[in-house]
């Protein structure tokens, strides 16, 4: 209940202190801008069938959550894809931000039930899509998804973060593109920031999702503006925030 009432403080702030887009002076990121926001991208309709089957299955899951909130969960996979599943229209920004930076390989770290992965293979489908998912259940529907659709862009782990991303380290793995969303807390969310740089490409964008969840969520945001010296920019909107990393842009901090 708490974390709802500071979602509500949270995104009337928001409203009430960005700025207009007419107040991004970079062309790049005017034009990233317009590729992620200003452009309607079409949602497969393959996904929105399968979140569709997911919100009407009464079958029940069980597993121990590694999210902030470690519990074992015994639950529908209704009610928990309604929990976990983010809204595919608010996710195609992304689409817009790979095309525009070209990006070849993304990574995902919070594979939930697949959604949001299976959206980026499918509309970008010369691109490496990687996600990793620490519970099994969800990992097996992600896997089951993939091959359902012939995802073969697709490359579902069943690691924890910190563990998959050891993994991209020694193969020598770097990504233009990386969505955090697993567990919504401070030390999470410091320590996957202090660990990504040795994966990211030169240029490279990071979303962290959710910044809004919680107190502590936006504590990790408001500590990586003012602490972390690794992007040049960061960029707030209302529920994730963007870290973009390119020596071409001057430093800055934007709330649009
Ligand atoms: C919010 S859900 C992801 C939703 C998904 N991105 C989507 O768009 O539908 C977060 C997921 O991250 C997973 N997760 C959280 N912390 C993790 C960790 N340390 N390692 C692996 N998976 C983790 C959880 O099990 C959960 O399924």
């Amino acid at each position: 209940m708490k974390n709802i009432f500071f979602r509500i403080y949270h995104s009337l702030i928001y409203y009430f202190t960005k700025k207009n887009a007419i107040n991004i002076h970079s062309p790049y990121l005017y034009q990233l801008y317009l590729e992620a926001y200003r452009i309607d991208y079409r949602i497969p309709q393959e996904l929105i069938s399968y979140k569709y089957t997911l919100s009407k299955c009464n079958d029940f899951i069980e597993f121990q959550s590694i999210g902030s909130n470690k519990k074992y969960i015994k639950t529908k996979v209704k009610t928990w894809q309604k929990r976990i599943s983010c809204k595919l229209r608010k996710r195609t920004f992304v689409v817009g931000i790979a095309r525009y930076i070209e990006a070849k390989k993304i990574l995902e770290l919070g594979g939930g039930f697949g959604l949001t992965s299976a959206l980026l293979s499918l509309s970008l489908p010369n691109v490496e899509i990687y996600t990793i998912e620490g519970v099994d259940v969800l990992n097996n529907y992600i896997t089951n998804l993939k091959n359902s659709l012939q995802l073969k862009n697709l490359y579902n782990y069943n690691l924890d973060f910190n563990i998959a991303i050891d993994r991209f380290i020694d193969e020598n793995k770097k990504f233009e593109l990386i969505i955090i969303d697993g567990s919504h807390d401070y030390e999470s969310s410091i320590q996957i920031i202090n660990k990504i740089p040795a994966i990211l490409s030169d240029k490279s964008i990071v979303i962290i999702d959710d910044i809004n969840y919680s107190r502590s969520m936006y504590q990790a945001w408001e500590e990586i503006i003012k602490n972390d010296d690794f992007f040049e920019i960061k960029w707030e909107r209302n529920s994730y925030g963007l870290l973009i990393k390119n020596t071409d842009l001057s430093k800055q901090y934007i709330k649009v």
